[in-house]
């Protein structure tokens, strides 16, 4: 054969692959997201998410630590509420002294520099295990929003870097920047859970905090997984209404809508590997099926090639190690 291009002379050897590689992970790409309970001295094990835990607060402290020391720059935090404390109106998401709030102070104590990013949502709060206040079979929005608005200031008032809005009310935005503005917290950032589908892949997180639908399902807020073009609606809307970072979430059925969003704005976007997604694969690995390293790689790499400039994943330190050799 006398062939003019070759393309395999670009990936005959280690070096050459790595001199031509387009998409490199590094360490700043991901957000850890970190499940938090009451108590001290507390790690266990989520079921249904096996290798990753929820801590008590003291040993939160100690993994950020880490995280920080292997180049993770920043964290996602989500508490467990204890049930007694749920009611539905999300009372408690606005205790000064509430689990959530003093783990932002223990983290920023501890650690100042770390970006601590924070769940805004009622879902973990809520009775009815919904991200906002049920009215009869409804989950009402304008109400909800109010809510969500001064959980961020308390958020905020604790020491976040950024609130993290993953329930999908309409307009909460916005009422979320005009609230913190007006508390003075105008370096306080707002990642925006902008094309939020209604998924299936949520299972496992669920079980992390007991926060499952008491009734029905999500899908008068979250996204129709058929939709596309609803998703550039959304993330449009979002950056209009002051997002700092859109997401889109879940991350490896949804790659197209990544590239998508990508290409229609120009704030940084971010993708969330979500537990369902960690599941599947450590589930795989375990029966031998997969190579559990390589999946890791390989879908994280996808979901940066896709467009995501931030990964949301339960890999983060798993991928760091991995990263370094
Ligand atoms: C709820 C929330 C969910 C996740 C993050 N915030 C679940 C849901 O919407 O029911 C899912 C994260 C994951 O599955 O890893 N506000």
């Amino acid at each position: 054969m006398h062939l003019i291009r070759r393309n395999r002379i670009l990936r005959q050897s280690p070096a050459i692959r790595a001199m031509v590689a387009e998409t490199i992970l590094r360490p700043s790409d991901f957000i850890a997201p970190l499940f938090i309970i009451e108590g001290s001295g507390i790690k266990e094990e989520i079921p249904s998410m096996q290798g990753y835990y929820r801590r008590s607060i003291d040993l939160t402290v100690q993994e950020v630590k880490e995280l920080w020391a292997m180049g993770i720059k920043s964290v996602l935090l989500f508490i467990k509420c204890k049930d007694e404390l749920k009611d539905n109106r999300g009372t408690e998401a606005l205790n000064p002294d509430g689990l959530m709030q003093r783990s932002i102070r223990a983290i920023k104590d501890a650690c100042p520099d770390v970006v601590v990013m924070t769940d805004v949502a009622l879902d973990p709060f809520s009775t009815y295990g919904h991200d906002g206040i049920v009215e009869g079979s409804e989950i009402v929005n304008d109400a909800t929003v109010e809510v969500l608005a001064k959980m961020s200031v308390s958020h905020a008032q604790a020491g976040a870097d950024i609130v993290a809005p993953s329930d999908m009310m309409d307009g909460r935005i916005l009422a979320i920047r005009d609230a913190l503005e007006q508390s003075g917290y105008a370096k306080t950032g707002i990642m925006a859970y902008s094309a939020k589908y209604a998924s299936c892949f949520y299972g496992p997180f669920r079980d992390a905090l007991d926060s499952a639908p008491g009734f029905g399902d999500k899908k008068t807020y979250q996204m129709d997984y058929a939709n596309r073009r609803e998703a550039i609606k959304e993330v449009l809307m979002d950056v209009e209404e002051g997002a700092d970072i859109v997401m889109v979430k879940p991350a490896m059925a949804y790659l197209d809508i990544i590239r998508e969003v990508r290409d229609n704005v120009d704030v940084p976007v971010s993708a969330y590997h979500v537990s369902g997604e960690y599941a599947m694969i450590k589930a795989a690995a375990k029966m031998g099926w997969l190579d559990e390293n390589k999946a890791i790689m390989e879908s994280l790499t996808s979901i940066k090639r896709a467009g995501a400039d931030l990964i949301a994943t339960y890999f983060a330190k798993d991928a760091v190690k991995l990263i370094n050799g």
